[in-house]
C-alpha cells in the first residue's frame, strides 16, 4: 500500500514540476501508457485474489484517478500559460496615432449607384431588391418568357445543379427584371420603384464579364403611356450626365416582357476622338449610343402577377449600371471593374465623403 501511496507522491510531483506540454505528455505516457508503470499495475489486478483485489483495488484505482486528473491539470494550465504569454507579447496599442491615413475608395459601381437612387428618389421611386439565386419561373415564364422560348437561350444563363422545394429549376439571375415580378407580387400597386444589383451571364470579354450590374426601374399605375416613360428616361439622363442637351432617340424594339419595346439612344458628341455624351447624335461630329432597354410592361407580364392589365399599367427599364459609369467616367474596359487593381480603384474611385447629393452635384 505505501508503495502505491509513494508512487502517487512522486508522480505527481513530477507532474507539478513540467514546463513544456511535451514533459506532460511523456509522463502520461509512462504512466498510463501501454507499458507505463500504472497501467502495469492495473495488470497485476488480474492475478489477485478477490480478497487481495478488495484491499489494493481501491487504492490502484484511486492512482490511476489522480495521475489522469493532475496530468489534464497541468496541460490546461500550460496551455493557458502560453495563450497568456502569446497575448502578452502580441498586444497592440490602439492610443498610437495612425501613421497612414485611412485607405480605400469607393467604387465607381458603388458610385453610379448610388447617383442613381438620389436621382430617382427625387422622382419619387423607391430601391428594391431580389436575390441573385432566383428560379426560372421569375426570371422567365413570368416575364413572359415561356420554357421554349429563344429568349432562354440568348439569356447565356448558370444554372443550379438541383431544383428548389417547388420543382422550379434555380439559376443566377440573368437581369434585374425578376424585381419586378418581386415588386407586384409582394405589394399594393402603384409602385414606383429602381432596382439596381449583380446579375450573371455566361459570357467574357472587354464589354462583358460573366458578373455585371443592372437598375431595373418599373412604374406601374393607372393610366401610364409612352410620354411618361420618355420623360423619365430623359429627365434621369439628364440628371447623371448633368448636360440640358441630352438628346434621346427611341427605336422600336423587341423584349417579350414589354410591348411596344423601345431601345434608347443618346446622342454624342466627339471631341478630341473622344465619345461625349450629350448634342444631337448628327454623323457629321457625332452618333448615337445605345444606353437602355425599356417599354410598356406587357399584359401578360401585369396579369401573371396577379394584377389586371385592364386597371393597371406601366412602364420598364433596364441598363447596365457598369456601362453608365464607363459612359459618365470615361473607362474602356470592363474587366478592370473587377480586377481590385489598387491603382485603378485609386484612379477612379470615389472618396468615401464624396456622397451624391442633388443639391451637391451627383456628378464628380
Ligand atoms: N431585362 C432587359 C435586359 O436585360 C432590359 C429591360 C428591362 C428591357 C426592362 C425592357 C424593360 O436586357
Amino acid at each position: 500500500m505505501t508503495e502505491i501511496i509513494s508512487l502517487q507522491d512522486g508522480l505527481l510531483a513530477d507532474i507539478a514540476r513540467t514546463d513544456t506540454l511535451d514533459e506532460v505528455e511523456a509522463l502520461r505516457v509512462g504512466a498510463l501508457g501501454k507499458s507505463g508503470v500504472v497501467t502495469a499495475l492495473l495488470k497485476t489486478l488480474g492475478a489477485m485474489t478477490p480478497d487481495e483485489r478488495k484491499a489494493k483495488g481501491p487504492a490502484i484505482h484511486a492512482l490511476r484517478e489522480s495521475v489522469t486528473a493532475a496530468l489534464a491539470a497541468r496541460k490546461a494550465a500550460l496551455e493557458q500559460a502560453a495563450l497568456d504569454s502569446r497575448l502578452a507579447s502580441e498586444r497592440i496599442d490602439m492610443t498610437l496615432p495612425a501613421d497612414m491615413p485611412p485607405q480605400g475608395s469607393v467604387h465607381p459601381v458603388s458610385q453610379v449607384m448610388d447617383e442613381l437612387a438620389e436621382i430617382f428618389a427625387d422622382l419619387g421611386f423607391s430601391v428594391a431588391t431580389g436575390p441573385e439565386i432566383e428560379d426560372d419561373w421569375r426570371n422567365f415564364t413570368a416575364l413572359n418568357i415561356p420554357e421554349t422560348h429563344p429568349a432562354r437561350a440568348m439569356h447565356d444563363t448558370f444554372y443550379f445543379p438541383d431544383r428548389d422545394v417547388e420543382g422550379r429549376a434555380m439559376l443566377l439571375r440573368t437581369h434585374t427584371s425578376p424585381v419586378q415580378v418581386r415588386t407586384m407580387m409582394g405589394g399594393e400597386p402603384p409602385f414606383r420603384i429602381i432596382a439596381p444589383g449583380r446579375v450573371y451571364r455566361s459570357d467574357s470579354d472587354a464589354t462583358h464579364t460573366p458578373m455585371f450590374h443592372q437598375v431595373e426601374g418599373l412604374v406601374i399605375d393607372k393610366g401610364i403611356h409612352l410620354g411618361h416613360l420618355k420623360w423619365t428616361l430623359e429627365t434621369f439622363l439628364k440628371a447623371f450626365f448633368e448636360r440640358e442637351d441630352i438628346v434621346l432617340r427611341l427605336r422600336p424594339s423587341y423584349f417579350p416582357f414589354t410591348e411596344p419595346s423601345v431601345e434608347v439612344d443618346v446622342g454624342y458628341t466627339l471631341e478630341k476622338g473622344q465619345r461625349i455624351i450629350g448634342g444631337s447624335g448628327d454623323a457629321e461630329n457625332g452618333g448615337w449610343m445605345e444606353v437602355l432597354g425599356s417599354g410598356m410592361v406587357h399584359p401578360n407580364v401585369i396579369r401573371n402577377c396577379g394584377l389586371d392589365p385592364d386597371e393597371w399599367q406601366g412602364f420598364a427599364f433596364g441598363t447596365g449600371v457598369d456601362r453608365l459609369a464607363m459612359l459618365k467616367y470615361g473607362m474602356n474596359d470592363l474587366r478592370a471593374f473587377f480586377d481590385g487593381d489598387l491603382r485603378w480603384l485609386r484612379h477612379y474611385g470615389f472618396s468615401a465623403l464624396d456622397v451624391p447629393t442633388l443639391s451637391g452635384g451627383v456628378g464628380a
